[in-house]
């Protein structure tokens, strides 16, 4: 095609209204959330970037089906679409629906993790991390050293560490690890993709130890998409196709379909093991609810295998992978470092190049993201040590590996010129850089504390 332009493949059927608040309002705002942008109220921000979980526009073909959900207690017809939707993409034979992705890990968890154990993934997601802990266990980030480096460049950053993967499984024994998990794309790692070739070979080193390898599939379509383009033996492949060769190598997944399943809330379970799938729906009975809903109402059913099938059209992962890169450069532009290459569904600031008179123990990633807000109405999040920092016995934090703060992209939601606006508000924070200070923590629960803690500019 002689254009470059790489436009939105769709258009805008319905609108919300958002609105400016100036920076006053907004420092009064941050005062009221204790400096946590987590405790905004939605209506003060003006370009939403939290999160890309639950936050994207459907289309008017989901919305549709939602018309159509079955809200039948037991055996909707809603229910067969979904789960027919899930096997074709997944191939997996057992399909338990849940209200998001956490339930699914929860109830998974909690049937298969004991105390004491080890569960080796490239980077566990919070909640990921969370539930395993929860459950005693231990829960081992082994991604690629290169996915540790902001700056370095990797098509496949989002890598298992196949060495050290054995060495674990080795050192800990295959005894105390009740899987093996690998996350699509790594959310905490940069919104980076794993490659075939080495999902291939971690599925090897688990053929050699008899371990179970599960999938947290969340970023399914971008991960699969990303491999098209960047992993040369399945540059013909179509999007659909690796992505039922990615689940072809698992034994199960947990998925938030807010993400890759393009719906405002749902999530599901999906394994091939049948003794474990009934123990996990006896829970799921217990918790979410009957197998045939889960967590889900029948609409939410259908709106989530239509988006399923949506987001592997490659008109829209197109357009999805080009806009978050085009965020990346406007970043890049502003003078602000940002992981390399940028990821599939977010653009990951690096406050410790940016900021480097702020010490991890002053958390520079928090104080860059409130400026951002406190400045443009942009509300990001932190993803550094407020979320993954480790308190120590004598009161001090093992900072985390990276300080960053991550632009997540709602899908399907805001347009080119939204995305110009936060480039500017980047350039703007970048140029007040200086004047930023550090954080200290007020408040704090005992875990994902980052939801809730309560802050104090030093
Ligand atoms: C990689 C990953 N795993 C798990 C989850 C949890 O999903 P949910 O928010 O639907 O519980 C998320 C959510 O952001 C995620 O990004």
């Amino acid at each position: 095609m002689p254009f470059k332009t790489i436009i939105e493949p769709f258009r805008i059927h319905s609108t919300q209204a958002i609105k400016h608040i100036g920076e006053p309002q907004r420092q009064a705002a941050l005062e009221r959330a204790g400096y946590n942008l987590f405790g905004l109220h939605g209506d003060d921000v003006l370009i939403d970037l939290l999160t890309d979980s639950g936050t994207g526009a459907m289309s008017s073909k989901q919305w549709a089906a939602m018309m159509d959900g079955d809200e039948s207690y037991a055996g909707s017809r809603s229910f067969y679409r979904f789960q027919e939707v899930v096997q074709g993409i997944t191939g997996l034979e057992e399909v338990i629906p849940t209200h998001q992705g956490r339930a699914a890990e929860r109830i998974l968890f909690s049937t298969i993790v004991k105390p004491g154990q080890v569960v080796p993934n490239n980077t566990h997601f919070d909640t990921t991390r969370a539930n395993i802990e929860y459950c005693g266990a231990e829960a081992r980030d082994l991604v690629i050293p290169e996915g540790r480096i902001p700056s370095a460049r990797h098509p496949f950053k989002g890598n298992m560490d196949v060495a050290a993967l054995e060495e674990t499984i080795h050192a800990v024994g295959r005894d105390r690890i009740p899987l093996v998990m690998v996350t699509v794309t790594n959310n905490s790692g940069g919104g980076q993709p794993v490659s075939l070739a080495n999902l291939k070979a971690v599925r090897a080193v688990c053929d050699r130890a008899a371990l179970p390898l599960f999938l947290d599939a969340c970023r399914f379509a971008e991960n699969a998409y990303f491999i098209k383009l960047r992993e040369p033996e399945y540059a013909d492949w179509s999007a659909k196709r690796i992505a039922q060769e990615m689940f072809r190598l698992a034994d199960g997944c947990t998925m938030s379909a807010k993400k890759d399943g393009l719906a405002n809330i749902g999530g599901f379970l999906a394994l091939n093991d049948p003794v474990i799938a009934a123990q996990c729906r006896n829970l799921l009975i217990l918790t979410e609810g009957f197998p045939t809903y889960g967590g889900m109402a029948g609409y939410d059913l259908e709106a989530v295998a239509t988006g399923l099938e949506e987001v592997l059209d490659e008109d829209y992962l197109t357009y999805r992978v080009r806009s978050t890169a085009y965020l990346a450069e406007k970043a890049v532009a502003a003078g602000v470092p940002v992981v390399q290459p940028p990821g599939g569904h977010a653009v990951y600031l690096d406050s410790t190049a940016l900021l480097p008179h702020i010490p991890p123990s002053q958390y520079p990633a928090q104080s860059l993201a409130v400026a951002l807000y406190r400045i443009g109405g942009v509300r990001g999040v932190e993803i550094g040590s407020v979320m993954f920092g480790k308190p120590n016995p004598d009161g001090s934090e093992t900072p985390a590996a990276m300080e960053l703060v991550r632009l997540a992209i709602p899908r399907r939601t805001y347009t080119q010129s939204h995305v110009d606006y936060v480039g500017e508000v980047i350039a703007e924070v970048a140029r007040r850089k200086a004047d930023l200070r550090g954080y200290r923590i007020m408040q704090q629960a005992p875990w994902l504390r980052h939801f809730t803690a309560a802050f104090e500019p030093l």
